[in-house]
């Protein structure tokens, strides 16, 4: 009798102990001991149920009976508690007041951004926008642009072949081809995208670059629109002040061909670094389409004229923004990048 008061007054005083301890505990993790302590396999009420084993079955009953509502009642206790916890941290976490987190956003890339630009005098000045592929074969790339086999100006556009025939387009000249395959003139076309060349990495050469291309066709095309139309786009993208200077060039697609050259934008054509004290800068290649085009793309050229030109968008990118590396555009930087 007397073992089996014992028992029920330990239980007794574990579940005051406990209750006491339960009010003073912080935390989950303080909780968690807490539970562990009394209810835990090696707790304390497992601890007391292992002396019940010297009483008789009756009595095992009874005091099992108030252990088994001891550990029910506790349990419910703990989770309780917990569950306090719980929406304690809840509300803590939430502070209103806190600024949220902004979202990084982008924007286009400097290249982009002067292409956009530069279409957007084109195309004030009549010109649609066109595009052509990336990966062309030699037809289009050299041979209806008036370029035959074993032509030496071949090499100087040193280009990526992918399979025999089969090239990175070394310039944008093709679409010209492709674009007057499917049209009938008059045309006024622009284009612009990626070009590739086997060139080693400098400061002002690298083997991927973007170049802008455009092409005028009808009847009584002169090399006066050609320079009214490129004078126009220079002074517009530049400075309304700049000076511009046509002198010969030479490309098998054009005759007479033209390079043409702005007044250094850098000394204002007093002579400088940049300019290699010339006072100019070569900025495009342009000239009359040839006859041999025409007659390639079945335009018939006793009746239509027509000019083309080509630049590189890197180089007046470069000019206009001051940039002196051509590399700072595929580096993505993000110092470079957010200044534009
Ligand atoms: N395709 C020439 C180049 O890449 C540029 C050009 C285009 C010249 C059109 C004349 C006319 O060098």
């Amino acid at each position: 009798m007397n073992e089996i008061m014992e028992l029920k007054t330990e239980l007794k005083k574990l579940a005051e102990d406990a209750s006491l301890a339960l009010k003073e505990a912080k935390g989950r993790e303080g909780l968690e001991n807490l539970r562990i302590a009394y209810l835990g396999r090696k707790g304390a009420l497992t601890r007391i149920l292992g002396k019940m084993k010297n009483l008789s079955l009756e009595e095992k009953k009874t005091v099992g009976k108030q252990a088994n509502e001891l550990k029910k009642q506790l349990g419910e206790s703990f989770k309780e508690k917990l569950l306090q916890c719980k929406e304690k941290k809840v509300t803590e976490k939430i502070d209103i007041t806190l600024p949220g987190i902004k979202p990084k956003l982008g924007h286009l890339h400097p290249i982009t951004l002067i292409s956009n630009e530069m279409k957007e005098i084109f195309k004030g000045l009549g010109f649609d926008f066109v595009t052509g592929p990336e990966i062309e074969n030699e037809y289009y790339n050299f041979e209806a642009l008036n370029f035959p086999e074993e032509h030496p100006a071949r090499d100087s556009f040193d280009s990526f072949y992918l399979a025999p025939n089969i090239l990175l387009r070394s310039h944008t000249s093709p679409v010209q081809i492709r674009t007057m395959e499917k049209r009938k003139p008059p045309l006024r076309i622009i284009t612009t995208g990626r070009c590739f060349r086997r060139d080693a990495i400098d400061a002002s050469h690298f083997p991927a670059f973007h170049q802008m291309e455009g092409l005028m066709v009808g009847e009584r095309i002169s090399f006066s629109h050609l320079k009214g139309v490129l004078t126009y786009f220079l002074r517009k993208i530049f400075e309304p002040d700049i000076e511009v200077r046509f002198s010969p060039s030479y490309f098998p697609f054009t005759e007479p061909s033209a390079e043409v050259s702005i007044s250094c934008p850098f000394c204002s054509g007093t002579g400088c670094g940049s300019c290699g004290h010339s006072g100019w800068i070569e900025i495009l290649g342009a000239g009359m389409v040839n006859p041999d085009v025409f007659k390639k793309v079945n335009y018939d050229p006793e009746k239509f004229t027509g000019f083309a030109f080509g630049m590189g968008i890197e180089r007046i990118a470069m000019l206009k923004y001051k940039i002196s590396d051509i590399r700072d555009f595929w580096e993505n930087d993000l110092r470079f990048l957010e200044q534009f």
